[in-house]
C-alpha cells in the first residue's frame, strides 16, 4: 500500500495563529487553537466590558448572547430554539445528567470509548441518586452494524434511562454511527445523549440529522472559537425539564436563557465565537475539512510506518473527514493513563512536539491531528525522532 499523498497546504494559514513556531502542534483535538482574529475580537469585547462593566452586563448582553447562539446553532444545523450556550462539553453533560431525575436502580448506559471526565460525571450522578452506570464494551474494529447491534442488545427498556454515546470518540478517534444508534435507542424508548465534543467544525453532519435528545459539542476545538464555548442542543420534549447547574436570575425564563445566564462570568468567548465560524468559512469549510483529514491520514501512515505498524493495523476512524487518527504504540507503553501522560510530556519536552498519548483498554496509542497550521514535514520529523525516543524506556 503506497503512502497517501499529503494535501496541498493552505497558503499562509499558519500565520493566522499565534502558535509557538518552535513546536509542532499535532494535537489540535485536546484544546484547539484560537486564530488571532478571534483572539482580537474577544479582546475588543473585554475592553468594552472593562470600559463600563455596568453597561456591558446590564444593557443588551442577553440579546447579544442570543444572537451569538442563533448564529452558532445555524452553523451547526441545530434548532436555534433548542440550543443553549454552555462553557464546555463537560458542563453540557453534567446539566443533562442532573436534569434526568434519576432514581435508584435506573441505569445509564455508555460505551468504553467514552471520554474519561464524562464517565466520572456519570459515576457521580449515579452515586448521588442510587442509579447504576453500565459501560458496554465495543471493540475498536467493530463495524457500524456491530456497534448498532451491541447497543440494541445492551439496552434494558424500562430501566435504561439514558444512553450516552460519542459521535467521534476521543481516546479511540472512532466515528460512531450516531444517527443509527439514536434510532435503535428510540425504538426502545431510551433517550440518547450524544457527546459530539469534536464534531463542530470538523464533521459536516448537522445536529438535526442525528436526532438525539441531547447533543453536546465544543466550538472551542475545531470551530476556532475562544475556549469556554460549547452548545447543548435539547429536543423539544426535554427543554422545560433542563435545569442549570447554577441557578441565577433567568431561572424563570426557561430554556435556554436559564442555562446561559450564569451570573457574573466572562461571556466574551460566546460573543466572539461567531468570528471563529467566520474564519473557518473564509478559509473554506470544505477545504479545511478535506485538508485536515488528509493530513491526519498522511501523518498516521508515515509515523505508523516508522513504528513498524503494518498499514492494515492502523485504525480507520470510520469516515473520510475525521482529522484525528490513532497509531498503536509498541507493547507495554502507555498502558495506564499516568504512563500515557508521562510519555506525552516526554515527547513534548524532548521532541518539541505536542501529541496526544492515549491509554485505552490497557494499550497505548498515539493520536495525531491535522489542522491548517500543520505541514507534512512535521509528521515526517516525528517519524524520524519518535522511534529512538520510544526505544529509550
Ligand atoms: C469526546 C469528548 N467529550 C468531552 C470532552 C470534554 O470537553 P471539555 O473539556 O471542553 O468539556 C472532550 C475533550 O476532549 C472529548 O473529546
Amino acid at each position: 500500500m503506497s503512502v497517501p499523498q499529503p494535501p496541498e497546504p493552505i497558503p499562509g494559514a499558519r500565520l493566522l495563529f499565534s502558535l509557538d513556531p518552535a513546536v509542532s502542534h499535532l494535537n489540535h483535538g485536546s484544546f484547539g487553537a484560537v486564530p488571532i482574529v478571534v483572539q482580537r475580537a474577544q479582546q475588543r469585547l473585554r475592553d468594552e466590558m472593562e470600559a463600563n462593566p455596568l453597561r456591558f452586563f446590564t444593557q443588551g448582553l442577553s440579546d447579544r448572547v442570543a444572537h451569538a447562539r442563533r448564529h452558532l446553532a445555524t452553523f451547526l444545523g441545530a434548532d436555534p430554539d433548542g440550543t443553549a450556550l454552555v462553557g464546555n462539553a463537560t458542563t453540557g453533560v453534567a446539566v443533562v445528567l442532573q436534569s434526568l431525575g434519576l432514581r435508584p436502580d435506573d441505569e445509564i448506559l455508555s460505551t468504553d470509548h467514552g471520554y474519561g471526565a464524562v464517565t466520572l460525571s456519570i459515576d457521580r450522578e449515579c452515586r448521588r441518586t442510587g442509579a447504576v452506570s453500565r459501560v458496554m464494551p465495543v471493540p475498536l474494529d467493530a463495524t457500524n452494524e456491530e456497534v448498532v447491534q451491541s447497543v440494541r442488545d445492551a439496552m434494558r427498556p424500562g430501566r435504561t434511562r439514558l444512553l450516552v454515546v460519542d459521535q467521534l470518540t476521543s481516546a479511540t478517534a472512532r466515528l460512531f454511527p450516531a444517527a443509527a444508534i439514536v434510532a435503535v435507542a428510540h425504538e426502545q424508548g431510551v433517550p440518547v445523549l450524544v457527546d459530539a465534543a469534536h464534531v463542530p467544525g470538523m464533521l459536516p453532519t448537522t445536529v438535526a440529522s442525528v436526532g438525539a435528545d441531547f447533543w453536546v459539542g465544543n466550538l472551542h476545538k475545531w470551530a476556532y472559537a475562544p475556549r469556554g464555548t460549547a452548545v447543548l442542543v435539547v429536543a423539544p420534549s426535554w427543554r422545560e425539564r433542563i435545569e442549570p447547574l447554577v441557578v441565577s436570575w433567568e431561572q424563570e425564563a426557561g430554556f435556554p436563557a436559564r442555562l446561559e445566564w450564569q451570573a457574573t462570568q466572562d461571556y466574551t468567548s460566546w460573543l466572539a465565537a461567531p468570528v471563529g465560524a467566520f474564519a473557518l468559512r473564509s478559509l473554506g469549510v470544505d477545504r479545511v475539512r478535506a485538508h485536515n483529514a488528509r493530513l491526519a491520514r498522511y501523518g498516521q501512515r508515515v509515523v505508523g510506518d516508522a513504528l513498524g505498524v503494518a498499514p492494515e493495523l492502523l485504525p480507520d476512524p470510520g469516515g473520510p473527514e475525521v482529522a484525528m487518527r490513532l497509531i498503536p504504540l509498541p507493547p507495554n507503553l502507555a498502558t495506564t493513563i499516568e504512563a500515557a501522560r508521562a510519555l506525552q510530556q516526554r515527547i513534548a519536552e524532548r521532541l518539541a512536539t505536542e501529541v496526544a498519548v492515549m491509554s485505552w483498554n490497557g494499550a497505548g496509542w498515539l493520536r495525531l491531528c491535522g489542522q491548517v497550521y500543520n505541514s507534512p514535514d512535521e509528521y515526517e520529523r516525528l517519524a524520524v525522532r519518535l522511534p529512538p525516543l520510544l526505544a529509550q524506556r
